[in-house]
């Protein structure tokens, strides 16, 4: 019996219609993975947190309802659905969670946030960050990192949550899965080792890194609820079918941005 608060989805669970969760959301793990998230992070009411690539902002609003922080909710791009501005969609998400006093939402990405320096005591991520390494390389992914660890107030702290994979080479049945389609799951995952190594060149003390646990769930559940995969049953459930969990994981790292630097 698990005995952990973060694995028993305590908040979570009282959203269970995850058709909808996922339709607002983009990724593994929906709110499941913003409560563990929230939980490795030692959130705490009224406190500021940023969440950098926050899509529908739908984990934002669950971080500003169930634990009470007051939320910038990032994002620069427009939906691949409708075509409306993201941040459009996380107003009328704050809207209808009755946050709208505690969420505020901004079009900008990292590194170009233009924030003031040291603004936030948490900053959050999840599924995001991937993206730009796939676009921007491994600098732009650092130069992302880089400006997330300015924007926090010293000891303030970093929650990461991205799709990786395990740290083996790619089985060969499934690289063709892997690395076909725009952002291909190949060009955008890392390993945790690597992701540890980058965050800590950013500045960061780690406090705290996992393949999480329930990374093969999270991934299930992507491909029973997600929109764009229930729609394309040969994309990404497909690609996980024949995976069958030997290299693609989920990794979460929480960090720390020091006190002083060092000189
Ligand atoms: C796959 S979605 C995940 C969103 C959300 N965190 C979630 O789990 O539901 C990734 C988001 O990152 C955003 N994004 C793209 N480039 C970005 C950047 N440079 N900085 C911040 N967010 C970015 C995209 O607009 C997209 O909405």
């Amino acid at each position: 019996m698990r005995n952990d608060s973060s694995s028993a989805h305590r908040r979570a669970d009282a959203y269970p219609d995850l058709d909808h969760v996922y339709a607002q959301c983009s990724g593994p793990g929906g709110l499941r993975l913003a409560e563990h998230m929230a939980d490795a992070m030692g959130l705490r009411a009224g406190a500021t947190l940023v969440d950098v690539g926050a899509n529908r902002g739908l984990q934002t609003c669950f971080l500003a309802k169930e634990y009470g922080v007051n939320a910038l909710a990032l994002d620069p791009w427009d939906d691949r659905e409708d075509g409306r501005p993201m941040v459009d969609h996380i107003v009328d998400n704050a809207r209808a969670w009755g946050v709208s006093d505690r969420v505020l939402a901004l079009r900008a990405g990292v590194p170009d946030t233009r924030l003031a320096t040291g603004s936030f005591s948490f900053a959050y991520s999840t599924t995001a960050l991937e993206m730009i390494r796939a676009m921007e390389g491994g600098a732009g992914y650092q130069a992302a990192l880089g400006e997330i660890h300015r924007i926090l107030q010293p000891g303030g702290v970093f929650g990461l949550g991205e799709p990786m994979h395990r740290e083996v080479a790619i089985p060969d049945d499934l690289r063709p899965y892997v690395t076909r389609g725009e952002f291909s799951w190949a060009e955008c995952f890392s390993d945790l080792t690597t992701t540890v190594a980058q965050v800590t060149a950013a500045g960061f003390e780690i406090v705290h890194a996992e393949y999480a646990a329930e990374a093969t769930a999270w991934w299930d559940e992507f491909a029973r609820h997600d929109p764009f995969a229930k729609a394309d049953p040969d994309g990404d459930p497909a690609t996980l079918r024949v995976d069958a969990g030997r290299w693609t994981s989920f990794g979460i790292v929480i960090a720390r941005k020091p006190h002083a630097s060092p000189a």
